[in-house]
């Protein structure tokens, strides 16, 4: 094969067919796990005005400082352009939206999921590229620690129902309110005086911007001054304390196994109290699954009334490899039911009709209506995988009848014309036809 002129861009992929069947999988979990606890789906474009992003994820942050993929607009009759950059994830234009459409209107709490793609300008490695697709789930409007419990038991409903769940830790902290974290980091940065020589270039600059940041730094010496420094905890109020109390006691009633880890920080400047994350048993905290966590300031800062918020996301790219890595076989709904093949004007006409017949039945139905001899159309029926072949040529046309061939067995036998389709169907199996029907209304439609 030579070279190709174009591959993709660094850290993008293309999901090929064989993969989109993990993804359906995944999406098929989802939607019913958010359907049964009353989420409603929602899009948000790919791209917003940087400043939701900024102003949302925090300026400070490595998501917004290193990671966002800006584009500028073109420029308006006053030489100014509008920037934009595309989501790196859901959160903050979910809020956005839930401001913008007015949705504290709606009786509360707002259950909102969605399920795309997201982009973040990182150094592409394993489990990490620029362009990825996250499950979101989000529940705004109301805080109660039922709201966190019930919101982390979705999470781990959809995680086991793809079978990665007993991989997975769930980690989970608290990390206080914003005025707790204030006297936290005050404390944090007193302790770092005269400390910064000994901190690398980038830490030492996040204990400016951004110091508990600190806490989750992967540099040895970094963790090892961290180590003696004041805890989060210390600083925690007792109604921060009460929370997770609670939390932890309305997970232990819904037999959500959970390791309380008070060095869990998330890198997303809009948490406050609960903060949890999945992380695969054998690496840590190194490409979690999914995180999430308590927002309640976040709709404010976006420009809305004070509201309460708490969500989740997850990693598809890395869910699929957990399911790829655990065994996990998802269905096949591509593979190739029946080939039609055909030789000469007469039969070709009549497999026409024959081929849509057996896809309006469901049957998953290809058709070779070039001029290839039958030899080769079956080594292509072969190729394709497909459980039976139908062979009409000349002569069949003449006696009315068709050749049914079970590929597998390779066994053939002549049948009525008439009898093709209700045998395929019998040795198919009713309940294997693919029949989609758009329920009326009512019923649920099953989008992509
Ligand atoms: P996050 O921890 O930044 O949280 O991302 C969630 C998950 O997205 C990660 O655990 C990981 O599986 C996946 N992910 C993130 N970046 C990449 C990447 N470059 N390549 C592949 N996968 C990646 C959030 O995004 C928050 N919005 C979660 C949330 C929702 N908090 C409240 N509501």
């Amino acid at each position: 094969m030579s070279e190709p002129l174009f591959r993709t861009p660094k850290g993008t992929h293309d999901v090929l067919p064989q993969d989109h069947q993990y993804m359906t999988y995944i999406k098929k979990a989802v939607r019913h796990r958010a359907r049964q606890a009353g989420y409603k789906r929602i899009d948000t474009p790919m791209f917003e005005s940087r400043g939701v992003f900024e102003r949302g994820i925090g300026e400070h942050t490595d998501i917004v400082e290193k990671e966002l993929f800006t584009v500028t607009g073109k420029k308006d009759n006053e030489g100014k352009a509008a920037e934009f950059a595309l989501r790196p994830e859901f959160t903050a234009g979910i809020c956005r939206a839930y401001v913008e459409h007015g949705m504290q209107q709606l009786p509360q709490p707002v259950e909102l999921y969605s399920i795309g793609q997201c982009f973040r300008y990182d150094r592409p490695q394993k489990g990490r590229y620029r362009q990825f697709h996250q499950i979101d789930l989000e529940v705004i409007g109301l805080k109660d620690p039922s709201l966190d419990a019930q919101l982390i038991y979705v999470v781990t409903k959809i995680l086991n129902d793809v079978r990665i769940l007993d991989r997975l830790t769930l980690q989970i902290n608290n990390i206080g309110t914003a005025e707790n974290r204030q006297a936290y980091v005050a404390a944090l940065k007193d302790f770092f005086i005269g400390k910064e020589r000994n901190l690398p270039e980038e830490d030492a600059r996040r204990l400016q911007t951004n110091p508990l940041r600190l806490l989750d730094s992967k540099n040895g010496d970094t963790q090892v001054l961290v180590r003696n420094a004041p805890k989060l905890e210390q600083f925690l109020s007792g109604e921060s304390k009460q929370f997770h109390e609670t939390l932890l006691e309305y997970l232990d009633e819904l037999g959500v196994r959970y390791v309380p880890n008070p060095g869990l920080v998330r890198g997303l400047d809009y948490y406050n109290q609960t903060v949890f994350e999945l992380w695969d048993q054998s690496t840590g905290a190194q490409n979690a699954v999914g995180g999430g966590g308590r927002y309640d300031g976040l709709i404010e800062l976006l420009g809305g009334k004070p509201t309460p918020g708490v969500g989740f996301a997850g990693g598809m790219e890395r869910m699929i490899w957990h399911m790829k890595e655990a065994g996990v076989r998802v269905p096949d709904k591509d593979q190739v039911d029946v080939f039609v093949a055909q030789l000469g004007p007469e039969a070709k006409k009549k497999c026409l009709a024959l081929v849509s017949e057996l896809r309006e039945k469901g049957v998953h139905t290809l058709g070779a209506l070039g001029e290839a001899s039958l030899k080769s159309q079956m080594r292509l029926a072969d190729k394709f995988q497909a459980k039976y072949a139908l062979l009409l040529g000349k002569m069949e046309v003449k006696e009315g009848t068709i050749i049914l061939r079970d590929m597998q067995a390779g066994k053939q036998k002549q049948i009525k014309y008439g009898q093709a389709i209700p045998q395929v169907i019998k040795l198919l199996g009713e309940k294997n036809l693919d029949t989609y029907v758009l329920r009326d209304q009512i019923g649920e439609v099953d989008e992509d």
